[in-house]
């Protein structure tokens, strides 16, 4: 593995959980991995009153606790070495002239700003570095999700920021994209030539995909209330993997060719009017768990006992293109799902006539690509039953990755800092690509509020309101568990 140029990273919110679970773990394992080198500086900037000491006891414990690999005690002294800690407060533009001084020894370096913070601060840091001077030509930032609450605050966020950073300096984060599963949906789709005549409305009759977990909001109560999970999961990471199945053959993994053809499928996106909102769309909360072990959602730490905040979305969409003409696209997410699956099932047509006689349809192929907890592709096919009779039965090929690749895939976070210090923003959402993303969300927050859409409640541990079913149902579909 290739060592990365020298740099600088500065971790705003860097006691923070996103900071702290997954973005220090990350870089720690990519150390051990030989990928960063010595010649690199990682500095944890928040507002806490905090020594180095103190930071670095705070690291190693997390370290320890998240990293893929064992932790060793000679790999982290090492690591330590990288890391700082610098108190400051994000909206003193002074504090920022402390941490230039911190920067000033190496200006030639890479310098990767990571803002692991709430977007209310992603304007008024990137003001404050530009005035501090910090923003060169090596200069990058990061912008976490959630960009904004909507468009109108998606739109200010990006034209503040980006008065300060050029696009290509700017990597919006949408995680999933760093998922190696959700790569190799690209390499599935592009690196066999089959696939490509049958992905087209001819031959595929609906799509799914869905991201359901089994957690609850996880101790991010205020936060999750006040978004939501359209704003949380569907604007985001459920459209960025419609967008992977859906899209065109990129000329290339060049980043404004995957990108460009990304913003195609989003654009392409039908609208929805308010009553398509209210007959395609599924809002959900959950309630207490069947055995009472497991709190209800307004129960949670932080939520309001009146909360009529969505912790589950089930939605269909279309896209107006030759392709995809009248083929749904059926969306779902959900907080404290029966289990923990992501997953994207391709259903083909029927066959047009059955030879086998009248009582003998064959089923429908499927193609399931699962994409957590395990990685793994499966085709379901009709198959002979063995004996005298003509009798036709389901089975499935079926390719696990864990069995075929030994190497334990990276964390997300691992594979998109990596990107992010080498310059590469295929797996970084343009600007362009969340603003098409939030003006087709949009109308449905909107019809929510007008027509005051309550969610329906779901039983904690279960699939989702029944209304969930009805939704696909009404086409004659079913959710890929209840076939
Ligand atoms: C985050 C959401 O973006 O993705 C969380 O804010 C969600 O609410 C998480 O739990 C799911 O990510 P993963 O990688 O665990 O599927």
């Amino acid at each position: 593995m290739s060592t990365v140029s020298p740099f600088d990273i500065v971790i705003f919110g860097g006691t923070g959980d996103l900071a702290m679970r997954k973005l220090l773990p990350a870089l720690y394992q990519r150390f051990r991995d030989g990928a960063l080198g010595q010649e690199g500086r990682i500095l944890a900037a928040a507002l806490e009153e905090l020594d180095r000491n103190g930071f670095l006891e705070r690291a190693s414990a997390s370290c320890r606790q998240h990293a893929r690999a064992e932790f060793d005690a000679g790999t982290w002294a090492a690591f330590s070495e990288l890391l700082d800690y610098i108190q400051l407060d994000a909206t003193r533009e002074a504090d920022f002239a402390v941490l230039g001084q911190r920067l000033s020894r190496h200006p030639d370096r890479i310098r990767l700003f990571y803002l692991s913070t709430g977007p209310d601060l992603f304007s008024q840091i990137c003001s404050h570095l530009g005035s501090a001077g910090l923003v060169n030509d090596q200069a990058r930032v990061v912008l976490e999700k959630p960009l904004g609450h909507d468009l109108a605050t998606a739109t200010c966020i990006n034209e503040q920021v980006g008065e300060i950073f050029s696009e290509r300096q700017i990597y919006r984060i949408d995680h999933y994209l760093g998922k190696e599963t959700v790569q190799n949906l690209i390499a599935l789709r592009f690196g066999n030539a089959f696939l490509e005549p049958l992905w087209n409305r001819s031959n595929i009759d609906s799509v799914q995909i869905t991201l359901a977990e089994q957690v609850g909001v996880n101790g991010r109560g205020p936060f999750y209330d006040r978004t939501g999970a359209l704003r949380d999961m569907v604007q985001n990471h459920l459209l960025q993997l419609l967008c992977i199945v859906a899209m065109d053959a990129p000329t290339s993994v060049d980043a404004d060719a995957v990108r460009d053809e990304k913003l195609k499928v989003l654009r392409a996106l039908r609208p929805m009017r308010h009553e398509d909102v209210l007959n395609r769309t599924v809002r959900g909360q959950y309630r207490a768990g069947a055995s009472g072990a497991v709190p209800g959602y307004t129960e949670e730490e932080g939520v309001a006992a009146d909360s009529i905040t969505e912790t589950f979305v089930a939605l269909k969409a279309e896209i107006d293109t030759w392709r995809w003409a009248n083929v749904p696209f059926y969306l779902r997410t959900g907080k404290r799902m029966q289990e923990r699956v992501a997953e994207v099932v391709i259903n083909f047509r029927e066959v047009p006539h059955s030879i086998f006689g009248e009582n003998t349809l064959p089923a429908p192929n499927r193609l399931v690509i699962t994409l957590q907890p395990q990685e793994s592709v499966e085709l379901h096919l009709m198959a002979k039953a063995p004996g005298d009779d003509m009798r036709l039965r389901p089975v499935t090929l079926d390719l696990d990755f864990q069995r075929t690749f030994t190497r334990r895939p990276a964390d997300a976070y691992e594979r998109l800092l990596m990107d992010c210090l080498r310059g590469r923003l295929t797996l970084f959402m343009r600007r362009d690509e969340v603003d098409a993303a939030w003006r087709w969300i949009e109308p449905i927050l909107e019809a929510w509020e007008h027509h005051g859409t309550v969610p329906k409640r779901y039983t904690a541990g279960t699939w989702g309101p029944a209304a969930s079913s009805a939704l696909i149902g009404r086409a004659g579909h079913a959710w890929h568990e209840e076939i």
